[in-house]
């Protein structure tokens, strides 16, 4: 699989994670988006031209193949003692 042909998703919709995915909609890339605020995402996406699907965390995980944790460090610990253990191939 090449980096075009994976489903990408986005963890954390905020500064970083927001910054990205407006870059990746400008780009013509397809992702997900997953924020701990469900509302502020599915705004987040609805404003970047059908590029973005907004889901949630336990969804993008189990879709992705590639995923872009932007969050602090606490939280993507947080992130990893949830998720670690689906992450393997990632
Ligand atoms: N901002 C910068 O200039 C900058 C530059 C370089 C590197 N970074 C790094 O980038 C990372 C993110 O920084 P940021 O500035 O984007 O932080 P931010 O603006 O606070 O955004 C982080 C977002 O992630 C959410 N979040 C936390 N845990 C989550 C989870 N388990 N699932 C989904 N969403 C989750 C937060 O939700 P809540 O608000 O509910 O907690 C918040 O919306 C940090 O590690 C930082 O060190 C930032």
């Amino acid at each position: 699989m090449t980096i075009s042909e994976a489903t990408v998703a986005i963890i954390g919709a905020d500064t970083i994670g927001g910054t990205r995915a407006e870059h990746f909609a400008a780009g013509g890339r397809n992702f997900l988006l997953a924020g701990r605020d469900p509302e502020a995402a599915a705004k987040l996406a609805a404003s970047l031209d059908g590029h973005t699907e907004a889901v949630t965390v336990d969804e993008a995980v189990g879709r992705a193949d590639v995923l872009v944790v932007a969050v602090w460090l606490d939280d993507f610990r947080e992130f990893i003692a949830q998720y670690g253990g689906r992450l393997a191939g990632k």
